[in-house]
């Protein structure tokens, strides 16, 4: 088993690339299955999560290559989409990752027929993809449920209203994926504003499909016959940015991150700003400074371009060293906050109470072995022991690597004492 070792240090200075994002690439890898041919995907992250749709696209007939970017630069992903495919994603890869679910609206607009296996809950609490559901029979899907598998079928999807009852990310991706072959116009209500919606929607775009409005509350889908594989790049990361910049927060110190697009997260470098960071925009990507101690603020997550649910690690380790009280409330999952146990055994001074944390900054934590219990946390404890007294070292990185390539290089190429054994 991997794992992560880290001293607190010097400030952290230096530049930083950005890689993909991982919740783009995800869902743009299951849009090639919309057209036959050779998509090429650039600026894609080699993390286990790609690797995971990867090998889902494989079982299902398509061929999935790397292409090499140099030395430093981004790797490409070339998707060869044969005539016939078996529409089927099976339970043990949409287990190891529930995104796999947003292959059903893409395979059934484009075969009429998929079999997906049921996604199960996670440390998130329950997975429900009601919502999925619900718009794709508002498009003239029929559902039946058996054996732990959903098996949705249409003979022709046609456009429609759907309302989402909360601007759920992967409902929206399900229903623009099929609306897109739909025939007639879809409007897709109350839909999730993310940029990563509006990198899936340039990408159908690109392919010849019609859609007006991605990344705003309400998506119209004029449907096509037939799309076009082409090439794409995936738009930055904006949770890797984000933890270099709480990492500067906590380490203190000056840094570049390179490629980052500061208006895709908004509102995270705003409460920085609040903190006490001070950041800029440069000409490709942005600058970020902590001076001194960070200042305590309370979060609040919600969907884009509400503070995102999985900026909350990053903002409760940030708050663990911060200066005063901060309460974190979690808005859109039953926050489990597993994490936060790993944080108190680092010294932490948090409570949590249903989906609010509160979280008492201390100068220093004391660094402790710790688990990774998914992507986000486990990033959040690497960052917060650069402010621990001693040793951390962080085990179950298997969960790192789902979301962040290269993770302890690029730490360590900011200054940060960290290495990684396994
Ligand atoms: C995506 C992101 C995840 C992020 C989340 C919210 C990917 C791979 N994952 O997850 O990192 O934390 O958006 O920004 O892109 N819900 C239902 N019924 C449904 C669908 C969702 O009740 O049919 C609920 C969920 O339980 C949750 C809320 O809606 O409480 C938001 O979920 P959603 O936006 O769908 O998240 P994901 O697409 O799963």
């Amino acid at each position: 088993m991997a794992r992560i070792l880290i001293h607190a240090g010097s400030p952290l200075e230096g530049t930083v690339a950005v890689g993909g994002a991982k919740n783009s690439v995800l869902k743009l890898m299951a849009a090639t299955v919309l057209a036959e041919g050779e998509h090429v995907l650039r600026n894609v992250p080699r993390i286990t999560d790609v690797d995971c749709m990867a090998d889902l696209l494989r079982s299902m007939g398509l061929t999935v290559t790397w292409r090499d970017g140099g030395p430093d630069g981004p790797a490409s992903l070339v998707i060869v989409r044969p005539a016939e495919i078996e529409p089927v994603a099976p339970y043990d890869l949409v287990e190891r990752m529930r995104a796999s679910i947003v292959v059903l609206g893409p395979l059934l607009a484009r075969f009429g027929y998929a079999r997906v296996a049921l996604p199960g809950g996670d440390d998130f609490g329950p997975r429900p993809i009601d919502m999925h559901q619900k718009a794709l029979e508002e498009l003239g899907a029929t559902f039946t449920f058996a054996h732990g598998y959903i098996e949705a079928r249409a003979d022709q999807l046609l456009g429609t209203r759907i309302l989402l009852e909360l601007p759920s990310v992967g409902a929206t991706e399900n229903a623009l994926m099929a609306a897109v072959l739909a025939k007639g116009t879809t409007v897709i209500d109350n839909a999730a504003r993310e940029p990563e919606i509006a990198d899936l929607a340039a990408f159908l775009n690109r392919m010849g499909a019609t859609v007006l409005g991605a990344g705003s509350s309400t998506i119209t889908i004029e449907g096509v016959d037939e799309l076009a594989p082409v090439e794409h790049t995936v738009i930055p990361d904006r949770l890797e940015v984000a933890t270099f910049l709480a990492a500067a927060g906590i380490a203190g110190g000056e840094i570049t991150v390179a490629g980052a697009r500061p208006d895709h997260m908004d509102m995270f470098i705003q409460k920085l700003g609040e903190m006490g960071m001070r950041i800029s925009p440069t000409s490709d990507g942005l600058w970020a400074m902590a001076g001194r101690r960070l200042d305590a603020v309370d979060v609040s997550t919600l969907p884009y371009p509400g503070f995102a649910t999985d900026y909350k690690p990053l903002a409760v380790a940030m708050l663990a060293t911060a200066d005063g009280v901060g309460i974190v409330t979690e808005n859109l999952f039953h926050g489990r906050f597993r994490y936060v146990d790993e944080l108190v055994r680092m010294g932490a001074d948090i409570r949590t109470e249903g989906h609010h944390a509160v979280v008492r900054g201390k100068p220093a934590l004391s660094g402790a072995p710790v688990r990774a219990w998914d992507v986000r946390a486990g990033a959040a404890l690497v960052v917060a022991a650069l402010k621990a007294e001693g040793e951390t070292v962080v085990s179950d990185v298997e969960h790192i690597d789902r979301g962040y390539e290269r993770f302890v290089d690029k730490l360590r190429s900011l200054g940060a004492d960290v290495r990684r054994e396994g």
